[in-house]
């Protein structure tokens, strides 16, 4: 792999071809704040959080930094003035479904984000897919999948998979960026309704 230097944030960064910014920025120390990001799962590119400014060839655009790979000459601004605009806007978009999340709390003080600006549609959920991209990438048993579309799209275990899987596993539960307990109520809920109409629940 050929090494490549870049800027971020005014300082010189050595990284690998292949990498992208994200890894870039990481590897020399340099933070961006990511929420559908983990490094052992694929990039997903959702939540949109680490967008950043990039400037290639005198041309700068905004990018996300999960997905953005690193080139020769490449000038990357981690915060500015738009930067810090967007990921505001993300996040009071986010605590409108998941306003008590801890996490986004913490993003929303650090960028001034109101968690009142858009009107509450709690569902906790904010489609990161760590929870579902974990199962299928990591554990290989497609527990957990986004069932619907748009608006409507929410987590759901299936629970053929789940009733087997999921009371020794649980992995996934303290990925959640809105609080690890909401995705085990719903495990729980899921799990408890199959039980009903088939074989016993396994003792923890
Ligand atoms: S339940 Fe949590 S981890 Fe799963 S997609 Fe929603 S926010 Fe992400
Ligand atoms: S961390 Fe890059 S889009 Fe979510």
């Amino acid at each position: 792999m050929s090494e490549i230097i870049l800027q971020i944030d005014g300082r010189e960064v050595a990284a690998e071809s292949g990498m992208t910014v994200l890894e870039a920025a990481q590897g020399a120390g340099i933070s961006i704040p990511t929420l559908c990001h983990h490094e052992i799962l694929e990039p997903y590119g959702a939540c949109r959080l680490c967008t950043v400014e990039a400037e290639v060839r005198g041309r700068t655009k905004l990018v996300a930094s999960c997905l953005y790979p690193v080139e020769k000459d490449l000038i990357v601004r981690t915060r500015s003035e738009k930067v810090d605009k967007i990921r505001k806007m993300i996040l009071e978009l986010l605590l409108a479904h998941a306003p008590e999340a801890r996490e986004l709390q913490g993003l929303a003080q650090e960028y001034g984000a109101d968690k009142n600006r858009f009107e509450k549609e709690p569902s906790f959920c904010i489609h990161c897919g760590l929870c579902v991209r974990y199962c299928a990438e990591v554990k290989k048993k497609h527990a957990i999948e986004f069932v619907d579309k748009g608006t409507k799209r929410e987590i759901s275990f299936i629970p053929e998979i789940a009733s087997k899987e999921c009371w020794n596993c649980k992995e996934c539960f303290p990925l959640c960026p809105t609080e690890a307990l909401q995705a085990a109520f719903v495990l729980t809920k899921e799990l408890a309704f199959f039980s009903l109409s088939s074989e016993p629940v396994p003792a923890e």
